[in-house]
C-alpha cells in the first residue's frame, strides 16, 4: 500500500531531525531512519558506530528495533536521510530485519537532493528467506 503523503513527510522530518544524533565519529557519515509502525505511531534511529567496527548498528535497525520494544508487532514503512547528494537505500543487513516485520513495508531515501520514490521491501529484497507467512 502506498504511503500517505503527510505521513510521509513526518517520517521524513523525523528522519532529518535524528540524523544529527547520529554517533559516527569513524565513518562520518551520518544516518537517519523513521519507521512507521503498524499501529501508526513513528519510532526513530540513527546510526550507532563503535570502536570495534563490527559492533556498528544501522539507522534502519536502531529504528525499528525501538518500535519493536515499544509493542509493535509489524511496520508499515522506512524513510531513510542522508545529508548527502546522494541516496542511501538500506543495506542487505537491514533489508533482512525489514522484511521481518511485513512484505508490504515500503521503502523511501532521500538526501540533501533527491528522493527516492516508495518501494516495496519485495522489491528491495525478492526471494527473501523467511519461515513467516505476513499474512496469517
Ligand atoms: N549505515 C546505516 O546506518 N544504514 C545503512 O543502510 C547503510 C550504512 C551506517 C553504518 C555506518 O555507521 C555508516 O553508515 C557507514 O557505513
Amino acid at each position: 500500500m502506498a504511503i500517505d503523503s503527510q505521513l510521509l513527510e513526518m517520517l521524513k522530518q523525523a528522519a532529518k531531525d535524528v540524523s544529527k544524533n547520529a554517533y559516527c565519529r569513524y565513518s562520518e557519515f551520518p544516518v537517519g531512519a523513521a519507521v512507521c509502525g503498524g499501529s501508526g505511531k513513528i519510532y526513530t534511529g540513527c546510526n550507532v558506530e563503535n570502536v570495534s567496527f563490527g559492533l556498528t548498528m544501522c539507522a534502519e535497525r536502531s529504528a525499528i528495533f525501538s518500535a519493536i520494544a515499544a509493542g509493535e508487532k509489524s511496520i508499515q514503512a522506512v524513510v531513510i536521510f542522508t545529508p548527502t547528494e546522494s541516496l542511501t537505500p538500506p543495506c542487505g543487513a537491514c533489508r533482512q530485519v525489514i522484511s521481518e516485520f511485513g512484505d508490504e513495508v515500503q521503502i523511501v531515501s532521500f538526501s540533501n537532493l533527491k528522493s527516492s520514490e516508495p518501494q516495496s521491501i519485495q522489491e528491495l529484497l525478492p526471494s527473501a528467506f523467511g519461515t513467516l507467512n505476513h499474512s496469517e
